[in-house]
């Protein structure tokens, strides 16, 4: 495999673009293509099937068209249904999913109590059950599924967005510092970091908001590392592709990535 292909990032559609940024920071050097699915998005609602066929897919085409060296998929709900599939189909391809920082938020909570928001696809999917399951002891976990949340953020409907997150922190109900109260918050979906303005804002500043970027991004740079993939003269390019509209994934990108 060549060092200098590009890597592959996808999702369902702008919500990849969080980790993408993280990639960039950890991986400079690195060239990548990011495929938002937008034209079958969202994935959240749609069951497992579906996303696994789409990330199958997308998996085929990054390979064809792109001959990506790696792929990162980013997006938590497509990972949930698919990541073991996309491995077993593609073994010499190093892909990294990513789930719901569960791990470090209970190394950050002292309350002891964490919310988890996601798509309703992650939170009933085997894989996070797993998760959940391995940590049970650590820590009291409150699940929200958040329909409708990525798709308002992909549409960048802000009024909808605010309502959805009032809603949804209001169910998992009740943040602060004291004991006995929810003192993180997971944002278990790559869109729901777009919304992080508002989280902060309905939520105070003592809230910890946790994220997957930096963790993925690291673990993608150990995983090339250690297979001999690292780019040593990568410009740091992003290809983009889309389902959708390419014009609006241009302008996410260039809000979010000053790309
Ligand atoms: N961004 C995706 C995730 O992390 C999916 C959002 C959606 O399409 O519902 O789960």
């Amino acid at each position: 495999m060549d060092r200098d292909r590009p890597i592959g990032v996808f999702d369902s559609g702008v919500g990849g673009l969080s980790i993408l940024r993280a990639l960039r920071a950890e991986l400079p050097r690195e060239d990548f293509v990011y495929f938002s699915d937008a034209g079958h998005a969202p994935y959240g609602e749609k069951g497992e099937e579906f996303v696994s066929g789409r990330s199958l897919a997308i998996a085929v085409d990054l390979l064809e068209q792109h001959r990506i060296k790696g792929l990162v998929i980013a997006c938590n709900t497509a990972t949930a249904a698919a990541v073991h599939l996309v491995r077993a189909k593609h073994t010499d391809l190093p892909v990294v999913g990513v789930e719901p920082a569960l791990k470090p938020a209970v190394a950050l909570t002292k309350t002891g109590h964490v919310a988890v928001l996601a798509t309703r696809g992650t939170l009933s999917s085997a894989k996070f059950k797993a998760l959940r399951d391995s940590l049970e002891d650590q820590a009291e976990f409150q699940l929200v599924p958040c329909d409708g949340l990525a798709a308002a953020i992909e549409n960048d409907d802000q009024p909808l967005v605010r309502e959805l997150c009032r809603r949804y922190t209001r169910e998992a109900c009740c943040f602060g510092t004291a004991p006995g109260e929810i003192d993180t918050l997971v944002l278990g979906c790559t869109h729901y970091p777009f919304a992080a303005g508002v989280f902060r804002e309905l939520l105070g500043p003592d809230v910890q908001l946790v994220e997957t970027g930096q963790p993925v991004a690291r673990q993608t740079r150990r995983l090339l590392e250690e297979m001999g993939l690292l780019n040593p003269s990568g410009q740091g390019t992003v290809r983009f592709q889309t389902t959708g509209d390419a014009e609006a994934l241009k302008t996410a990108a260039s809000r979010w990535l000053s790309l």
